[in-house]
């Protein structure tokens, strides 16, 4: 390709048009932005947006005089950083005296009315989001410095990645903003994205995130601008602070309704009441909704509504009397812990689990849980036979608290260690200083090929039924199948496969057709399949986009993945490790001869689900959560994580109450599954064969 030569000067009459046309796409964009990602309530259709954002960029590549800070091309800058600077907060940022039941709160109710010397205060309530604090600076309306409130005084400045927060406006909208002002709120992820961050991470066999709180934290605190941008981190703002050169607003209801205006989100679950006992209700009443909320919270945050009094009230040390924090207990369950038992994944990490005596928690059944890696381990200090404290983190996921120590007591109980050898090859165990992870080294071993194959052939990869764990196991055991390739010798292998106990001729059939029929998969497919670590259904998505065919990826350099939209430097190294490996060449080498499809055709539009943005909740018979998002996918739809007004259709399996309830609230469509798959029908899918 010829090097693109630099655009020709414009004339000052030019440049003036470009900069108007500049302003006007900038001031429209905006104003979608905040409709779609603050009120929820889109006015235009994906393309039409698209073609703005896309008109803007283009302006701004031939006119780089007009790119300014706080256009919304610019949210991510792409450059990671060394370290955060430390900033100073103008105002300490307080944190909350805590009340546990109602008793409590009457009597720092009965406090305020006492040091007030009043009989009645009106009060706000708010919904405790359980994510993290931070401040936003504004000066002249524009985004100014974005900080993590650190320890109240003194916090880091993560402006870069605040600034990939789309419910963050780069621009107030305020037509005389003032000369400087400052939000504050909680950056908090939804338990959808939380979750679909761990499907991802237990795709890539990386350690789980423990909980929505420090993942949200834990994305701030990235270097990497892009990798917090990939994270759908949300924000609520819930507190205005200095606010310099304009008429402030005189209590908390009016700045929530200022910063509303102003283009920030506030949550809509806000109340104010005259009356304790009505705080009291509706605190009592979100402990009992707050499985219905997108996100989780805490508890309560109740505040005095008046700033002049909250003036008066003051704080003592580093907590207001003005406010309280109403405290929801976790759910949390005590159980026996039978064993520490240790997993080899695909890549041969090895991953101690807690094998737990079953225990109902938050009206889940639960015997195992992830314990993530020995260190984890060793600081939490559990050992096989304690009584633990097990607590379930966002929907589902399983977490051990802690032991109760009280009852060790006179126990004579060991310390985990983690094997020296991997316990299914027996080979030895390896430990990267500075990587928490322990991997067994052979990379023949049965334990990490069973859980390739098991990975290959799901239905989110290859899509070879039939070909369950007891088969794989078997035929690896047997040594039919000693590399994914081997799988597509079975169909010349029949003789040998019809021997196995149990195996008849329709099942080597069907088996063969599957095996068959798996080699049209498109090459997104395929890199799921392979399984090199964080290589998850998005990623593999943007790569098949961005190369369309496996020859063109395995040729690409590392910069050249890393400039892909959602793909940073860590994700970028991996691929390019996976695919320059000798064996990984060699194996895809087999596979392109075996017949398997090695290219792609996203970029095609049109799908019967184009235009669709579906949203699916609880459990189906026919495809487990990934399995369905990649269908939909696939069929040009986009998935959701929470059900809002611009949600077209839910899929509702068993036990999806709350999505249900809020799309029935809407009169948004809900399907079932069958009548999901009869739609996919009218629309003209059709199964794959050979299913
Ligand atoms: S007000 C001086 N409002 O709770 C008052 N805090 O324990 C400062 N939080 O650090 C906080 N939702 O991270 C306030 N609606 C809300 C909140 C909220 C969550 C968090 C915040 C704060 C912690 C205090």
């Amino acid at each position: 390709m010829p090097e693109p030569s630099a655009p020709p000067t414009p004339t000052p009459q030019q440049l003036e048009t470009a900069r108007e046309r500049v302003e006007e796409l900038r001031g429209q964009i905006r104003y979608h932005d905040h409709r779609y990602f603050v009120l929820d309530e889109p006015e235009i259709g994906d393309s039409d947006y698209d073609a703005l954002v896309r008109e803007l960029r283009g302006l701004e590549e031939r006119h780089h005089a007009l790119v300014t800070p706080d256009s919304p091309t610019q949210r991510v800058s792409g450059e990671p950083q060394q370290q955060f600077g430390v900033v100073e907060h103008g105002e300490p940022m307080l944190s909350l005296g805590n009340a546990f039941d109602a008793e409590e709160l009457a009597a720092w109710h009965g406090r305020v009315l006492r040091e007030l010397g009043v009989d009645a205060v009106t009060m706000v309530c708010e919904p405790k989001i359980d994510g993290l604090a931070i401040s936003l600076l504004y000066e002249q309306g524009r985004f100014a410095r974005g900080a993590t409130r650190g320890d109240g005084l003194r916090g880091e400045d993560v402006s870069v990645n605040l600034r990939t927060l789309r419910q963050i406006p780069l621009a107030a909208h305020l037509d005389a903003p003032p000369a400087a002002f400052e939000v504050r709120g909680e950056v908090y992820l939804t338990r959808e994205e939380f979750e679909r961050l761990n499907v991802e991470r237990a795709r890539a066999e990386e350690q789980l995130y423990m909980n929505p709180r420090n993942t949200a934290a834990g994305s701030l605190r990235q270097l990497d601008p892009t990798v917090t941008a990939s994270r759908r981190l949300e924000f609520f703002a819930y507190q205005l602070g200095r606010l310099a050169g304009g008429s402030a607003p005189a209590s908390q209801s009016e700045a929530l309704a200022w910063m509303a205006a102003a283009g920030f989100p506030t949550n809509p679950h806000v109340e104010r009441f005259g009356t304790i006992e009505e705080v009291a209700a509706f605190c009592e009443a979100w402990k009992e909704r707050r499985d219905g909320l997108a996100y989780e919270i805490d508890g309560v945050v109740v505040k005095v509504d008046d700033f002049a009094l909250q003036r008066q009230l003051g704080a003592v040390g580093r907590e207001p009397r003005w406010a309280i924090a109403y405290k929801f207990p976790a759910e949390q369950a005590v159980t026996r812990l039978r064993a520490i038992s240790v997993s080899v994944g695909r890549t041969g990490v090895l991953t101690p689990f807690a094998e737990l005596e079953p225990v109902v928690v938050g009206g889940v059944t639960v015997s195992k849980a992830t314990l993530h890696n020995d260190a984890h381990v060793r600081e939490l200090d559990i050992r096989a036979g304690d009584d633990v404290i097990v607590q379930r983190a966002g929907d589902v996921i399983p977490q051990v608290v802690g032991p109760v120590f009280s009852r060790r007591r006179g126990r004579r109980l060991r310390r985990f260690v983690m094997p020296t050898r991997c316990p299914v090859c027996g080979r030895p165990v390896a430990h990267d200083e500075g990587d928490a992870a322990h991997y067994c080294v052979n990379r023949d071993c049965p334990a990490q090929l069973a859980k390739l194959v098991e990975h290959y052939t799901s239905r989110g990869g290859m899509e070879i039924e039939g070909f369950g764990e007891q088969l794989s196991h078997r035929l690896i055991a047997l040594g039919i199948v000693r590399s994914l390739s081997d799988i597509y010798a079975l169909g010349e292998r029949r003789e040998e496969l019809l021997e196995l106990d149990g195996i008849g001729e329709k099942l080597v059939e069907n088996l063969v057709a599957q095996i068959e029929a798996s080699k049209t998969r498109p090459l997104r497919r395929l890199l799921v399949a392979l399984g090199a670590r964080h290589v998850g259904g998005e990623t593999a998505m943007a790569l098949a986009v961005r190369f369309g065919e496996m020859a063109a990826l395995q040729a690409a350099p590392r910069e050249e993945l890393e400039a892909i939209e959602g793909i940073g430097p860590v994700v970028a190294q991996a691929v390019v490790d996976y695919l320059g490996d000798e064996r990984n060449r060699a194996l895809i080498e087999r596979l392109r001869v075996a017949g398997v499809r090695m290219d792609d055709d996203v970029s095609a539009r049109g799908g019967p689900l184009d235009g669709e943005a579906i949203v699916v909740t609880g459990s189906l018979d026919r495809w487990s959560r990934n399995e369905v998002e990649a269908l939909i996918q696939e069929l040009g739809g986009r998935v959701g994580s929470a059900v809002t007004k611009r949600t077209t259709l839910v899929v509702a399996g068993a036990g999806g109450g709350g999505k249900r309830a809020r799309a029935e609230e809407l009169g948004t469509t809900v399907l079932d599954e069958a009548a999901f798959l009869a739609l996919l029908a009218e629309r003209g899918w059709r199964e794959p064969a050979a299913r």
